[in-house]
């Protein structure tokens, strides 16, 4: 298994990508099984950029081949907006932020919008890294409803469904999500990188991750 370490501390990303990844011959290590001493600024302008700025200081950290993931919400009759600012747009929670958000829609009747997610994985092997960017279309609801998921999950509404994403649950958002799409897509790109570079380690020709600087044992490795 190639190890990759996972550029977040967030664990629910990473039980999420961690089984789909397996699948790819991918060791995903947790990233806050390791002591990275700075957070890493997310200064792009697009989500690639930001997936990029982090899988790479990640990669560069750890010596590990990395991922990262950089997502939002954009609302087409406000240009777009809060797009890759969708974490910080307005300081405070997720409910001031979906409340926020509400209060721009006031008087607009288009509401259609999306989720998008990019996911950027790097290899120390390899100089370009593995892209793979994915939406979920729908619009959004006019007041806050259902109680599970995060962020925005309260007030978007997926096309072909009548609920937002915090009612219809999990199950339903892990099948068509903008994250679980680029997981799925960006799995599959990888899937020959890893072979190649498994056979690459066979012969000897280059050294893969095996010699991972984790700050840790495997006693911290997060399992559930
Ligand atoms: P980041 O990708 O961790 O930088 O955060 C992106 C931000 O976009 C999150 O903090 C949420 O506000 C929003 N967002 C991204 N994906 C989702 C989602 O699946 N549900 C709800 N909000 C989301």
């Amino acid at each position: 298994m190639l190890k990759m370490v996972l550029a977040s501390g967030n664990k629910n990303k990473y039980r999420e990508m961690r089984s789909v990844l397996q699948e790819t011959g991918i060791d995903l290590l947790f990233g806050g099984d390791f002591n990275m001493p700075v957070e890493v600024e997310e200064t792009g302008d697009t989500y690639e950029e930001n997936s990029y700025i982090k899988a790479k200081a990640w990669m560069d950290f750890t010596g590990c081949a990395a991922i990262a993931d950089d997502s939002g919400i954009e609302v087409d009759a406000l240009g777009c907006v809060p797009g890759v600012h969708s974490a910080r747009i307005v300081p405070g929670s997720d409910a001031d932020r979906t409340n926020w958000l509400l209060a721009q829609m006031a008087g607009k009747e288009d509401r259609t919008a999306r989720f998008v997610a990019c996911l950027v994985a790097v290899f120390p092997e390899i100089d370009k890294p593995i892209v793979c960017q994915k939406n979920c279309e729908g619009k959004l609801a006019f007041t806050p409803a259902g109680s599970s998921g995060f962020g925005y999950d309260p007030i978007f509404i997926p096309n072909g469904y009548d609920k937002t994403f915090s009612e219809l649950g999990d199950e339903i958002k892990q099948k068509i999500s903008h994250r679980a799409l680029a997981l799925k897509g960006i799995a599959e790109m990888l899937l020959p990188v890893v072979q190649s570079i498994a056979v690459r380690k066979d012969e000897n020709v280059l050294c893969a991750s095996d010699d991972c600087r984790r700050a840790d044992s495997e006693s911290k490795h997060w399992e559930e």
